[in-house]
């Protein structure tokens, strides 16, 4: 294909991929299959590879995002971002409509009234059609531009082609992750065994400041628009403008109405009380908007907030219903969850009929007696909680919850470490949901990806006695699996060959899948790299642990006790037997130096010319440590951008000395 060709096929192919991004994510209505759309977008990605001088900046190929930010620059909006007066009742709503029609001294006005998003507000800037920035709040004054983050959301365009765009326009929105998406992910957590993110809005918020935009393109967020700013007058009214936003292909949530009068505003406000909580995203009240954009400029603004807007806040709902019982589960770590068992009862649009107790203290916090009248709550929380006891219904007589001292399992007795809030089973070799957790762990898709075995089939294993550990996986013959219910020959083979293909997963991901109690992902690479071996892990002293980066106390006396364990080290043996990947297989860093002998480091924040692996390298190459925590030991704390203000603080306090990037560069050089 000639340059000429390709451009031709290029431009095309990135109009007609965009068009269909927009059907599906905006319109839903998609007219293509998910496979013929991804023909599409592996044909243009090809041809972009082969001629990247054509790329166009609306590529969709944007969406899947590879760009690595390491400090997003700093812009000043050119409108400043307020926020909204907040009332609480219909009084104070009365309140705000008499200051608007004083302000407008007499002249005839109607509301537009809209849903107030729970996510993050984000300023979107089209230039000559092409999304050029995507800004965050900030200090409503200035904030971040986020744009290759945002480019990811399919909902966003990345060029709007109607003939009437001004050259220049803003659009302010809502980013949001959309409740399954956050159910999805948290799900995903769980199953590794990792703490779950406690809000949609939060974990919105942390993503569109990742710095891999691959990892954004994955969660994929989601945003709504309502407002467009803009020099050229490009509509008399809000609501015009709003049919401008949805014509020039931004989603905009089909949830507003014009409400003529503040009766027709306040029936709007009771119509989503209850509905709200179908929708996509946490809303946490209405936002009422003067419709016409005149009788907003003549109303203007104070320092903080319009005067032509303003926000009706639901109150959180909860609700008052008897408790059951406590269930306890026993997670893979043996860790103990009491959950309330809840008569049901209907709540922000679902049926709750449990809710997380935390631990012993929650429960002595509430002073929880059997049979309480409980409050729970749905805040921007998925997982409801219980809040409160209606202590005024409280049966006479009623015992005190009083926690399970026994194993709701196994029936070993529990054991409670110092400083920890959660008891324990201590049973980890005969606890059923302790010998299958791990297992789950060790197939799952970060681990040894095994995804041809799942919850289910691990389960029907352990009932058959074929498995009590990872080990035994590797032992299993097809006469084991067609001896489960529906296996057939094809699915007993893929669970085989995929099993047979983890022995290929390399020792990092081999030693998360070990579910070692706080070596996550970052943690196994991390120790990989610098033991390189199931053996020289092994051996390692608490004292050796603490030299590898990153590993501080806690994870160091955890490992050391791991491989103190004569039951795991039976189950490595047999790993190690069954022909896993033990030794890693990444180069080590040749060693350069001695510079940096005796001295420790400790690394934080993002840097100019180097990741932060480089940087652990460069030290290892010269001599020096690396350690995790500031704490007397380190000599260094060797700042990037966007260090937390704690970590300096508590070097300032022990008289670490703090050092840029390039004054570490300086002592490289001698
Ligand atoms: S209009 C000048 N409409 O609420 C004010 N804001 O407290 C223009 N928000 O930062 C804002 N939903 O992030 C508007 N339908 C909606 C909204 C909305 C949520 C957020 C927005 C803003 C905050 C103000």
């Amino acid at each position: 294909m000639t340059e000429d060709e390709a451009r031709k096929r290029i431009g095309a192919l990135t109009e007609q991929i965009n068009q269909h991004n927009y059907l599906y994510y905006v319109r839903d209505k998609p007219i293509i299959s998910d496979y013929e759309f991804d023909q599409l977008l592996q044909t243009l990605i090809k041809l972009e590879q082969q001629f990247p001088q054509l790329l166009l900046p609306d590529s969709p190929t944007q969406r899947v995002g590879g760009t690595i930010t390491r400090e997003f620059p700093s812009v000043a909006h050119q409108y400043p971002m307020l926020s909204l007066g907040n009332t609480y009742s219909e009084e104070e709503l009365r309140d705000f409509d008499g200051r608007v029609a004083k302000g407008l001294e007499g002249a005839a006005y109607e509301y537009f009234c809209e849903l107030k998003f729970d996510g993050v507000s984000i300023s979107l800037i089209y230039e000559n059609g092409l999304l050029t920035q995507a800004i965050t709040r900030g200090d409503g004054v200035r904030g971040d531009n986020v744009i290759a983050n945002v480019r990811t959301i399919r909902s966003i365009p990345l060029r709007v082609t109607a003939p009437d765009v001004p050259a220049r326009f803003e659009v302010r929105g809502e980013v949001f992750l959309p409740k399954k998406e956050f159910e999805r992910l948290n799900r995903e957590l769980e199953e590794l065994g990792e703490e779950t993110y406690a809000n949609a809005r939060n974990t919105a918020s942390g993503t569109l400041k990742l710095q891999d935009s691959r990892e954004v393109a994955r969660r994929r967020l989601d945003c709504f628009a309502y407002y467009l700013l803009g020099e050229s007058r490009t509509s008399v009214t809000h609501e015009e403008a709003i049919h401008l936003l949805e014509n020039w292909g931004f989603q905009v949530s089909p949830t507003y109405r014009k409400c003529p009068t503040l009766e027709d505003v306040v029936a709007y406000i009771h119509h989503w009380e209850k509905r709200r909580a179908d929708l996509p995203l946490e809303t946490d009240g209405v936002v009422i908007k003067v419709n016409n954009l005149a009788h907003q400029q003549q109303l203007g603004f104070t320092a903080k907030s319009p005067r032509w807007a303003i926000s009706y806040k639901y109150k959180p709902e909860n609700a008052c219903t008897p408790l059951r019982g406590i269930t306890y589960q026993v997670g893979r770590t043996g860790a103990i969850t009491p959950v309330a068992e809840l008569e049901p009862v209907f709540l922000a649009g679902t049926t709750v009929k449990r809710a997380s107790l935390h631990n012993a203290n929650e429960i002595a916090r509430l002073d929880l007696h059997e049979g309480d009248f409980v409050f729970v709550e749905k805040g921007g929380e998925i997982i409801p909680k219980v809040t409160g006891v209606e202590t005024t219904r409280r049966r006479p007589g009623a015992r005190p919850v009083s926690y399970i001292t026994r194993c709701p399992e196994c029936h070993a007795e529990l054991v409670r470490k110092d400083g920890e809030a959660a008891h324990y089973c201590p049973n980890e070799s005969g606890c059923p949901p302790q010998i299958k957790g791990r297992i789950e762990h060790f197939i799952h898709r970060k681990a040894m990806d095994i995804d041809s075995l799942g919850e289910r089939t691990i389960g029907m294993l352990y009932e058959k006695g074929l498995v009590r550990h990872a080990a035994d996986l590797y032992r299993l013959t097809k006469a084991d699996l067609l001896s489960l219910e529906g296996f057939k020959d094809k699915s007993a083979q893929n669970v085989l060959d995929g099993i047979a293909h983890s022995r290929q997963i390399p020792f990092e991901r081999v030693l998360f899948a070990l579910g070692i109690r706080y070596v996550g992902q970052t943690v196994a690479q991390k120790l990989a790299r610098h033991f390189k071996s199931a053996d020289r892990l092994a051996a390692a002293t608490v004292d050796e642990l603490l030299q590898a980066p990153e590993v501080g106390d806690i994870i160091a006396q955890s490992v050391f006790a791991y491989f103190r364990n004569p039951n795991r080290l039976h189950e490595l043996q047999l790993l190690q037997a069954a022909g896993l990947q033990f030794q890693s297989t990444v180069a080590e860093p040749e060693k350069k130096s001695d510079v940096l002998s005796n001295r420790s480091f400790v690394i934080s924040g993002v840097f100019k010319h180097y990741e932060r692996e480089q940087i652990q390298d460069l030290i290892v190459a010269h001599g020096g440590r690396v350690l995790s925590g500031v704490s007397g030991k380190v000599d260094f704390l060797l700042a990037g951008d966007n260090m937390g203000p704690a970590k300096r603080e508590k070097a300032e306090k022990l008289g670490v000395k703090i050092i840029s990037e390039e004054e570490f560069e300086k002592m490289l050089n001698g």
